[in-house]
């Protein structure tokens, strides 16, 4: 397993809680309804794919939104967390028309989509550009990817920056900046689009160590506690952690021939 990958099974607990502290998901979900309203998809059952889609939570709320522009969606997913996989197929099984079909890795992806959705999952990906390539490479001719993904402005990407930093390593893991790149490569029409969201939650020594799990995984037992948890300080007021900060998203189609 290369650094960059983070076990999400192992972090179930504190991913749940930092979605459930946060409007990042509602901000890109609306983001993604504008996405949907604009782009012309064929009219037959939707082909899609959640690339990257944990426990299928945030799946469901996506495709949901798709039900103005498809009157039936053909579901696929991909996930490396086996716990996440299975709990996201059997949630999103009643919403396909077809049986959810799943993938646990990218070299065994196959299929033609419409609609493919990378939500918050390019910073664990061992190599940016090759999964792009990859995922485009299986779009329909008018199909559409979506990345979304934080850049290094964002404050828990500054916070990840300040713990591998006291133990001399560079973060393992990728930014909005290098899909940015990737995308530059590879020479794709991706049209950006920047988010603002909050985090939001009750102070304690413990929820901050949740989110601290959530962020390090494995690695924030060889840091030292104390400066990350008082990393959350200037954020504190009345007894509530309040974070503004940023996020960005791209709507990627293929090259046209
Ligand atoms: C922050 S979670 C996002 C989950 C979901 N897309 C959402 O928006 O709630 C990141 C997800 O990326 C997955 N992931 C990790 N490595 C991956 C890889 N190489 N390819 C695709 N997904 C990966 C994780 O297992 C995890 O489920």
């Amino acid at each position: 397993m290369s650094d960059s990958e983070k076990v999400f099974d192992r972090i179930a607990n504190e991913y749940e809680f930092f979605m459930d502290h946060s409007t990042e998901s509602r901000c890109d979900l609306e983001a993604y309804q504008l996405t949907f309203q604009n782009h012309s998809f064929p009219n037959r059952p939707l082909r899609v794919l959640d690339y990257g889609c944990g426990t299928g939570r945030f799946t469901a709320k996506w495709i949901d939104r798709l039900a103005s522009k498809a009157t039936a969606v053909e579901i696929s997913l991909l996930e490396p967390a086996r716990q996440q996989l299975n709990e996201a197929a059997q949630r999103l099984a009643s919403r396909s028309i077809t049986p959810v079909v799943t993938f646990g890795d990218l070299a065994n992806l196959s299929g033609c989509y419409d609609l493919i959705v990378a939500n918050h999952c390019f910073y664990y990906v061992p190599d940016v550009t090759h999964s792009l390539r990859r995922l485009v490479a299986t779009l329909d001719q008018q199909g559409l990817l979506i990345v979304a993904i934080s850049g290094q402005d964002n404050v828990l990407i500054q916070l990840w920056q300040q713990g591998f930093a006291s133990i001399d390593e560079a973060v393992p893991y990728h930014t909005a900046e290098t899909v940015e790149n990737a995308c530059r490569d590879l020479g794709l029409d991706a049209v950006p689009r920047d988010l603002t969201y909050q985090i939001s939650f009750a102070d304690s020594r413990a929820h901050r160590e949740t989110m601290l799990r959530f962020l390090f995984d494995k690695h924030l037992a060889r840091m030292p506690l104390d400066p990350l948890v008082a990393y959350f300080d200037r954020f504190s007021h009345q007894g509530q952690i309040n974070i503004e900060t940023t996020s960005r998203q791209w709507n990627i189609t293929p090259p046209k021939h």
